[in-house]
């Protein structure tokens, strides 16, 4: 058993980071005719490492199914970003007790995610749910074929706290033949004061670019047409390792694999260089679409979130990226109700929002996390203020998001088509180079295709058209 250390996870040394070649085969016979039931919350990186879990668990012979009742194993990858992240988290236990004690007394049950890196969930987990089976931290994926072939112990826990090493060859059961996820990078430094990430994910670890460039040449040999590089700072790129690309010199490289599309996500405003901003706007294959947090619009609270800009960098750089990237579209992260946000600092977040026009953003309340700085400051604004808060942003957000949309008003698009519409099984589903989802007319046999779309209606979150 290997339990979680908020302590540890706060550490970073000078230590080199392990980069290990995994050479690992399984019997697949070893679970087959079992099913599995994976269910994945968070961001992308966390969606991702559900493709790796999904593979590893298919190597054992297990097949996927999309109901808790007809699996023998059921693993949530869980998100710790939120507290709400909790009640999806006992949500969900209740669920599987409930199975395994009338059902499906051999049904194993998983944790694994960010939140199986905090020391209280796991705490939680020995003392009060000893019917959970195996919990495996995000530094411990590689290792979930060996927890399920020789789980002997009752309640299975591997959670380490450390750096985290680099793992190469890894195996994915990607959900899209279309567009893939591409991690460039590990775990986080910054340690903004409100967020668990660096805590949950380990140090700022880069893969080597040779790699990356690998894994992309792979995809567009597979036919792929996408790929976003993933990381929580994409910009800090290479930045601790000895001659390594910088982001922009990556971003160059994997151009020039001849993908026909590359995103990246996320950029922090911080070392966001002209370089950067050059690169995306000559290389035609790198998407104009750039998601650049500001989280607030008041430089006192961005200095007390530890973001290392102001409101006037970030405008700065805003225009920047604006005036040299023709019809970029730029989308946003805000947090509302950070410890004692008054309203004159809600008011700059507003302002910011009028002036910048984003084209969309994820907005929040802001959640103090356990272990966190910001969990120990003291907050004097009341829950009601910051719902009231989040309402008003949203207004602001949602009338530039229809506004920004509106501009695409009978306007001929490429669209990538990347299946049928949940809603309207007679269209089809895509994204524009900038990010926009369209709903397509007459584009049934597009499917895995870049196509010219004329854009019919415009809405505050989505737009429609037809295929020429
Ligand atoms: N690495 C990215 C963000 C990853 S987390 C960056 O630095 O921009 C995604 C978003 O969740 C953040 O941008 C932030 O807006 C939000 N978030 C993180 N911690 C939060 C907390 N404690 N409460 C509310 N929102 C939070
Ligand atoms: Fe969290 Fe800040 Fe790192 Fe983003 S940059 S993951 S907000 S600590
Ligand atoms: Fe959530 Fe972990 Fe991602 S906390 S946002 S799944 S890095």
């Amino acid at each position: 058993m290997k339990l979680p250390n908020i302590n540890e996870a706060r550490k970073r040394t000078k230590n080199e980071v392990d980069y290990i070649y995994l050479n690992q085969n399984y019997d697949e016979d070893m679970f087959k005719g079992q099913k599995y039931f994976l269910r994945t919350y968070g961001c992308q990186m966390n969606v991702h490492d559900g493709e790796e879990i999904a593979a590893r668990l298919e190597s054992l012979g297990f097949k996927s199914t999309d109901s808790i009742e007809t699996a023998d194993i059921v693993i949530l990858n869980t998100c710790a970003i939120r507290e709400n992240a909790h009640d999806k988290l006992y949500g969900f236990l209740g669920r599987c007790k409930h199975e395994k004690e009338k059902n499906n007394p051999n049904l194993i049950i998983g944790i694994c995610g960010c939140m199986a890196q905090e020391e209280g969930v796991v705490d939680d987990i020995i003392k009060r749910h000893p019917y959970v089976d195996i919990v495996f931290g995000t530094h411990n994926i590689h290792e979930l074929q060996d927890l399920l072939i020789s789980k002997n112990e009752k309640q299975n826990i591997k959670v380490y706290s450390c750096e985290g090493n680099v793992y190469e060859n890894i195996s994915y059961k990607r959900d899209s033949n279309i567009k893939a996820w591409v991690n460039i990078q590990y775990g986080c430094d910054k340690f903004c004061t409100y967020c668990i990430v660096p805590y949950t994910r380990g140090k700022q670890r880069s893969r080597k670019s040779s790699e990356i460039i690998k894994e992309v040449e792979e995809l567009v040999r597979l036919g792929y047409k996408e790929v976003t590089l993933l990381g929580q700072n994409v910009n800090a790129y290479g930045k601790e390792l000895e001659d390594e690309l910088s982001f922009a010199e990556l971003l160059r490289a994997v151009s020039e694999t001849g993908i026909e599309r590359v995103r990246f996500v996320t950029s922090h405003p911080w070392d966001f260089t002209d370089d950067m901003i050059e690169c995306i706007a000559k290389c035609d294959n790198i998407m104009p679409y750039i998601h650049l947090p500001l989280q607030s619009g008041s430089s006192r609270i961005l200095k007390l979130m530890g973001r290392r800009y102001t409101k006037e960098e970030y405008l700065e750089l805003y225009n920047k990226i604006r005036n040299t990237i023709p019809n970029c579209s730029i989308t946003t992260d805000i947090i509302v109700g950070f410890p004692n946000e008054t309203d004159e600092d809600f008011n700059d977040t507003l302002n910011v929002a009028e002036t910048c026009k984003f084209d969309s953003a994820f907005t929040f309340i802001y959640s103090p996390r356990e272990g966190t700085p910001a969990a120990k400051m003291e907050d004097a604004i009341d829950m009601k203020k910051k719902e009231e808060r989040l309402h008003k942003l949203n207004e602001i957000i949602n009338k530039y998001s229809l506004e920004a949309n509106k501009k695409y008003l009978n306007k001929v698009v490429p669209v990538l088509i990347e299946g049928v519409s949940e809603k309207d099984s007679s269209k089809v589903f895509g994204y524009t180079d900038t990010m926009k989802l369209v709903n397509v007319e007459n584009a049934q046999d597009k499917i895995g295709k870049i196509i010219d779309v004329e854009i019919t209606d415009a809405k505050s979150f989505s737009l429609d058209g037809k295929a020429l």
